[in-house]
C-alpha cells in the first residue's frame, strides 16, 4: 500500500478536480488532511471499472445460488406494464420516516383529466422507537394506520370482508418471495432493527394483524421499493431498463431474462405461466462487496459499520447512501476537531452525537450560493453550535463535495454492473430516493461516471446524453405498487378462466 502523501504525489490535480471556486485558504496542516482526505475518497477511472467487474460477477452469483452476498431476489414481477392497467387499489409503505397508505386508481388507455391514475394519500409520522420495536408493535402500528386511513377516506363503508379493497405493500427490505404475497426478511437494512421479524414472512405478520381488526382489505403483493419504480416510471416511459433507488439505502431492479436466474425452479407452477421469459429482480445489492474485496473503504466507512445494528452488511450501501453521507462528513469533522485543525476553542460537543448530521446538509452546503456562506454559517449555528470561521466553511465545503462525489461515482457501479450483465445498450435508468433527486450534482456526476466506465465519448458524459440516461422515476412505492397488485390480479384472473 502506497502511503497517502505518495498517493497524493501521484495525482496533484486533485484541487482542478473540484467544481467550487476557493473562498478562503486553508491552513497549512488543514490543507494536507484536505489533500489525505481527497486521496482516500476519489476513486479513479480504473478503479470505478474494477469495482464494476466484481459487481457484475457478484450479481451473476446471486442469479445462480440463494443466500450469496447480493441475494438478487426473485419478485414474482412477470412484466412490465402496458399502460393499460386498471383498477382501485390501496397501498401502504414502510419508508424510513413515515408510513403512507394511498388509494390509487389507475385509468390506464383512458386518462382522467389527462392523469393515467388519480391517488390519494395520508402520511403518518413512525415513532421513532419503532425502528428499534418489536414485531407485534410494528405490525399492530401499520394495520392501525391503514384502519384509520380506510375510515378516513370512506373505504370501510365501500368495501366488506366478502369484496376487500385489493391491497399493495411495499416493504424496502430484502426479502426472499417464494410468490408474489410473500416476503421472508432476510435482514433489516436502513439502521432498523426490529426484533422478531427476520426470517419471518412479513406478508404473513401484516395479514394477521389486518385480520385482528377485521379489516375489509386483501394483501394482493409485496413489493420492494425500485421494482415499484421500475413498473411506475414504465407505466409512463417505455425505455425504462432499471429502477433504483439513491435515498436513504440504495439498490436496483431490473428484467431479467428467465433463463439467467439460474436458481429458478423451471418445473415451478408461476415460472411455467410466465409468458414474458422475463422477471424482476430485485438486486439488494446495497450488499454489495461484504466480503471487501475491491471498495476503496476508509477507516471512516469501516467505524460506521462497526456502529451499525448490523455489522459486516450492506458495505456498498454504507458508502453511497443518503443515510450514511452525513455521518461519513461527521466523523471527517469529528478527527480534524480532536487533531485540534478546526473548531479550537469552541465546544463541539453535539459533533460527537453519532448521526446529528443529515445529508441534507450536505447538499445545502454544497449548494450554498449566499452572501459569505451565510446559509452554511446558520446551518453550522444551527445544528451544531458552532461558529466556523472562513478556513473552516471552506474545508466544509470540500469535504463534503469530495463525500457526495465519492457516493455518486460508487453509484454509478451498480447501474453499469447491470447493464454489463444484460448486455444493455441504451434506455433510461429511472431513480427515486433523496440524493437522487434533491442534490443538484448528483445525476450530473453519475452520469460522467458511468460515462467513464462504460468508455463514452465526452459529450455522451453530460447529464442527460448518453445513451443510458437518468431519468426521475414516477412515485414506485404508491402507484408502482397499485401498477403491479392490478397486474397480479389480471394475471390470477387469467388463470382462472
Ligand atoms: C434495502 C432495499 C431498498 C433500498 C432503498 C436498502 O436498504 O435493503 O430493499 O430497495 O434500501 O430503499
Amino acid at each position: 500500500m502506497p502511503s497517502s502523501t505518495q498517493l497524493v504525489n501521484q495525482d496533484a490535480s486533485w484541487r482542478q478536480r473540484s467544481e467550487l471556486e476557493s473562498m478562503a485558504d486553508l491552513p497549512p496542516a488543514l490543507e494536507k488532511e484536505l489533500q489525505r482526505l481527497d486521496a482516500e475518497f476519489w476513486v479513479s477511472s480504473d478503479k470505478l471499472k474494477k469495482i464494476v467487474s466484481r459487481f457484475r460477477g457478484e450479481l451473476e452469483r446471486g442469479l445462480k445460488e440463494e443466500g450469496k452476498s447480493i441475494p438478487m431476489n426473485v419478485s414474482w414481477v412477470h412484466s412490465l406494464p402496458s399502460g393499460d392497467e386498471k383498477g382501485k387499489i390501496l397501498t401502504v409503505d414502510l419508508g424510513g420516516t413515515n408510513l403512507r397508505v394511498c388509494t390509487v386508481e389507475l385509468h390506464g388507455s383512458e386518462p382522467a383529466k389527462g392523469e393515467k391514475y388519480t391517488l390519494t394519500q395520508e402520511e403518518f409520522k413512525l415513532p421513532k422507537d419503532l425502528k428499534t420495536s418489536t414485531a407485534e408493535k410494528l405490525w399492530t402500528h401499520i394495520a392501525g394506520k391503514i384502519g384509520t386511513f380506510l375510515s378516513d377516506q370512506g373505504l370501510d363503508k365501500e368495501y366488506s370482508k366478502d369484496k376487500p379493497m385489493p391491497l399493495g405493500f411495499t416493504f424496502s427490505y430484502p426479502a426472499t418471495q417464494d410468490k408474489i404475497d410473500h416476503a421472508v426478511l432476510q435482514r433489516w437494512t436502513k439502521g432498523f432493527d426490529i426484533e422478531g421479524v427476520e426470517g419471518h414472512d412479513a406478508a404473513a405478520q401484516l395479514r394477521e394483524q389486518l385480520e385482528a381488526r377485521d379489516l375489509p382489505v386483501k394483501l394482493i403483493c409485496v413489493i420492494n421499493d425500485t421494482v415499484g419504480a421500475m413498473v411506475a416510471s414504465a407505466y409512463n416511459d417505455p425505455e425504462t431498463i432499471i429502477g433504483t433507488i439513491f435515498g436513504t439505502g440504495c439498490n436496483a431492479a431490473y428484467m431479467a431474462k428467465i433463463e439467467s436466474i439460474h436458481k429458478l425452479d423451471k418445473a415451478n407452477e408461476q415460472v411455467k405461466h410466465n409468458d414474458s421469459g422475463h422477471m424482476a429482480i430485485n438486486c439488494e445489492y446495497g450488499a454489495f462487496d461484504n466480503g471487501h474485496h475491491v471498495l476503496p473503504r476508509t477507516k471512516y466507512d469501516e467505524r460506521i459499520d462497526k456502529e451499525s445494528p448490523r455489522p459486516g452488511q450492506q458495505t456498498f450501501e454504507k458508502m453511497s447512501a443518503g443515510l450514511y453521507l452525513g455521518e461519513i462528513f461527521r466523523l471527517v469533522l469529528l478527527e480534524l476537531v480532536e487533531k485540534g485543525l478546526i473548531f479550537q476553542n469552541q465546544n463541539a460537543e453535539k459533533l460527537k452525537h453519532p448521526y446529528s448530521i443529515d445529508t441534507k446538509l450536505l447538499t445545502q452546503i454544497e449548494d450554498d450560493e449566499s452572501p459569505k456562506f451565510k446559509k452554511t454559517r446558520n446551518m453550522f449555528e444551527d445544528t451544531l453550535n458552532l461558529q466556523p470561521e472562513d478556513y473552516e466553511i471552506e474545508l466544509s465545503r470540500r469535504l463534503a463535495e469530495l463525500i457526495a462525489v465519492r457516493g455518486a461515482r460508487l453509484c454509478a457501479c451498480g447501474v453499469a454492473a447491470i447493464c454489463s450483465l444484460e448486455d444493455i445498450k441504451k434506455g433510461h435508468v429511472a431513480a427515486d430516493g433523496s440524493v437522487a433527486n434533491k442534490h443538484p450534482k448528483f445525476k450530473k456526476r453519475w452520469a460522467t461516471a458511468l460515462g467513464e466506465i462504460l468508455d463514452w465519448d465526452d459529450e455522451a458524459k453530460k447529464e442527460g446524453k448518453g445513451p443510458i440516461i437518468i431519468t426521475s422515476a414516477e412515485d414506485g412505492s404508491g402507484v408502482g405498487c397499485a401498477i403491479i397488485a392490478a397486474m397480479e390480479l389480471e394475471r390470477r384472473r387469467k388463470d382462472k378462466s
